[in-house]
């Protein structure tokens, strides 16, 4: 096929697996480049993509998934916020922390780093953010630093009245926000990138890696580790975990948050602890953006319509896991699971909140049970998709992986649809 040409310039300039997000999405944005060009034909693009690096870049931005918004996983932010004040005090004034967002996309993930932290009540002077993507156009509207009604989703936007002015249709970032944050174009596949040594306190990588097959996903999590100090911190999405444990990298504990701290270096392959418990985060010291119950909104159980009394408990004992694992306390949370599949008709999202706490302790075995049992009563549950096929890649098993990634591109098409 003559596209087959394109997808391998695109895994190799910027690690984009097309199966991940499918080859009509693709095959959609080398249409919108030749009439862009005038191309007769694909051949014809292909000689002028070869000859253009403008154009190269084009065809880059095309194919890109620039979405975002500000406090995407709520709990992250809470977590790093503790986090971030005990690093502070470790380092005694040697320097000021340092935090990196890559992939920053148009800079809401970086500028949300910096709002959390200055509401926290920590000094500018103590803290500064990198921002890189590979976008020019998604850098240079963070760099400008006016957003609109995208960006801003859920109930809890109260630091938007903090943080923000009206300006136009949108939104313009306050200058002291702006100033914490510095953003640039970058690859992470550079290897420049990659021969940096890692001295940023705090990594957050999200919603990248679920664009790569699972040979770069593997290079990228190297990079990411060498960018990442010795004691510092790194940030995933919520599908992007398994990988790490077997790169030396082990789940900090708190729920939610998809945050991994290097492993001590004499047990580098050791399976991660079980924990009995999960810290808490640290409060800010002032109101942070309540934790999302979960990643998605909660569904209506599939079977039988509840009564009007049991809806409403049945709905408190959901909100009651969601409050109980963003707490970090996973021994209560597991629980309320166990008493909600007593009481109610078993239900997908609670399976998959149980494997997502034995993923974040580090049981594989009952998570991958947990995420099965998740699909079969709901075979497009796209978190339990995704983080199954990340599982099944971290135990070498790359075909299922990549069944399973498909299937949650396809399920993601279809609901975008
Ligand atoms: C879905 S956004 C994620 C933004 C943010 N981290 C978040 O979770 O909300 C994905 C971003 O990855 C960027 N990207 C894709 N390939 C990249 C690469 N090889 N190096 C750096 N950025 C890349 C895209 O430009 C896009 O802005």
């Amino acid at each position: 096929m003559s596209e087959q040409r394109f997808f391998r310039f695109l895994q190799e300039r910027i690690g984009l697996d097309v199966d991940s997000v499918g080859a009509p999405m693709v095959e959609r944005a080398l249409q919108q480049r030749c009439v862009a060009v005038n191309a007769s034909d694909l051949h014809d693009y292909w000689l002028r993509l070869q000859q253009s690096a403008e154009e190269q870049q084009a065809l880059i931005e095309a194919v890109i998934v620039p979405e975002t918004w500000f406090f995407r996983y709520p709990e992250s932010f809470t977590a790093l916020v503790g986090l971030a004040h005990k690093r502070l005090a470790e380092l005694a004034g040697e320097r000021p922390l340092r935090l990196l967002s890559l992939p920053c996309s148009t800079g809401e993930e970086p500028y949300s780093l910096a709002m959390a932290l200055l509401d926290s009540g920590m000094s500018p002077t103590a803290f500064h953010i990198d921002g890189i993507d590979i976008s020019p156009n998604s850098v240079a509207k963070g760099v400008q630093g006016v957003y609109g009604r995208n960006s801003f989703r859920g109930s809890e936007l109260a630091f938007r009245e903090r943080h923000f002015h009206e300006f136009d249709d949108g939104h313009l970032l306050d200058e002291r926000v702006r100033a914490q944050v510095s953003l640039t174009v970058g690859n992470v596949l550079d290897p420049a990138l990659s021969s940096r040594n890692g001295d940023y306190d705090f990594v957050f990588c999200r919603n990248l890696l679920i664009y790569f097959d699972v040979p770069t996903q593997q290079r990228v999590f190297e990079v990411l580790k060498r960018l990442t100090h010795a004691q510092g911190v790194l940030f995933i999405g919520p599908a992007e975990g398994s990988l790490l444990a077997r790169l030396g990298m082990r789940p900090l504990g708190v729920a939610q948050s998809f945050a991994y701290v290097r492993q001590p270096a004499a047990t580098p392959s050791a399976p991660p602890p079980i924990r009995r418990s999960l810290p808490a985060p640290a409060a800010p010291s002032r109101p942070m953006p309540a934790a999302a119950p979960v990643s998605r909104p909660l569904r209506q159980a599939p079977v039988a319509a509840p009564g009007a009394a049991q809806r409403e408990s049945e709905s408190e004992l959901l909100a009651c896991i969601a409050r109980q694992a963003n707490a970090g306390d996973s021994v209560q949370a597991r629980a309320s699971c166990q008493r909600y599949l007593q009481q109610f008709a078993p239900k997908a999202q609670v399976y998959y909140w149980l494997g997502l706490l034995s993923d974040t302790e580090g049981d594989a075995r009952q998570a991958l049970t947990h995420y099965r049992k998740a699909l079969y009563l709901e075979p497009q549950h796209p978190e339990a998709l995704l983080h199954l096929a990340m599982l099944l890649a971290a135990q070498g098993d790359e075909a299922g992986a990549r069944r399973l990634q498909e299937r949650a591109a396809r399920a993601g098409r279809e609901s975008e649809r």
